[in-house]
C-alpha cells in the first residue's frame, strides 16, 4: 500500500468557493485544532491581515485563499467573470447543486448548476447562461480588478 505524509490539513468552510462542505471556516479550525498537531491552513473568506490574524488566534498556522486571486489583474479567467466579481454584493453568493449531490459557491444569477463543464464555461468564455461562476462570500468585499502584489499586500501587511 502506497503512503504519503500528511504535512497539514486545510480547515475549508462553508464560506469559500467552489465545492463546500457545511460547517463554517472558524468554527472548523478549533475542532480540528483540539484533536490534530498537524498544521491548519484556514481557507474560506479570507480577504486581508486581519482575517489571517483572526484565523491564527483561533490556532491556524496560516490561510489558503482562492476567491480574492480571481480578481487578480494577473488571473487568466475571462474579463466578465472577474468584473461579476467586483459588482457582487452581500448576498452575492449562492450554493449551487453540484453533479455529484454536493453544493458549490457560485455568484448568484449566473449559472444555477455546478458541474465541470459549467466552470469551463465561466473561466474561459465567460458564459452567463450556461458558466458556474464559483467563487467565495468574500467575493462581496471585492471592489476592483487590482496586480495580485497588491493582494498578497493585503494579506500580509495591516494597512
Ligand atoms: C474557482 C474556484 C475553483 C476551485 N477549485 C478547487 C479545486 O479544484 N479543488 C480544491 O480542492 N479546491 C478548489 N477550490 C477551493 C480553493 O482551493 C480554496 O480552498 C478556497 O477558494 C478558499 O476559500 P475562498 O474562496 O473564500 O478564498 C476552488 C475555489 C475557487 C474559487
Amino acid at each position: 500500500m502506497l503512503q504519503f505524509p500528511i504535512n497539514g490539513l486545510i480547515a475549508e468552510g462553508i464560506e469559500a468557493g467552489g465545492h463546500i462542505g457545511t460547517e463554517t471556516t472558524f468554527t472548523l479550525i478549533p475542532q480540528i485544532a483540539a484533536i490534530s498537531d498537524l498544521p491548519i491552513l484556514a481557507a474560506g473568506g479570507i480577504y486581508d491581515y486581519w482575517d489571517c490574524q483572526a484565523a491564527k488566534v483561533l490556532g491556524a498556522a496560516g490561510v489558503q485563499a482562492g476567491t480574492i486571486f480571481l480578481a487578480a489583474k494577473e488571473c487568466q479567467i475571462a474579463l466578465n467573470y472577474r468584473q461579476l466579481l467586483c459588482q457582487s454584493s452581500n448576498p452575492g453568493t449562492m450554493l449551487a447543486k453540484t453533479s455529484t449531490g454536493y453544493w458549490a459557491r457560485v455568484l448568484k444569477n449566473p449559472g444555477r448548476s455546478s458541474t465541470n463543464r459549467s466552470l469551463k464555461a465561466a473561466v474561459q468564455n465567460g458564459d452567463l447562461k450556461k458558466g458556474a461562476f464559483m467563487a467565495g462570500q468574500v467575493a462581496d468585499r471585492i471592489t476592483q480588478i487590482e496586480p495580485v502584489a497588491r493582494i498578497i499586500n493585503r494579506l500580509v501587511h495591516a494597512n
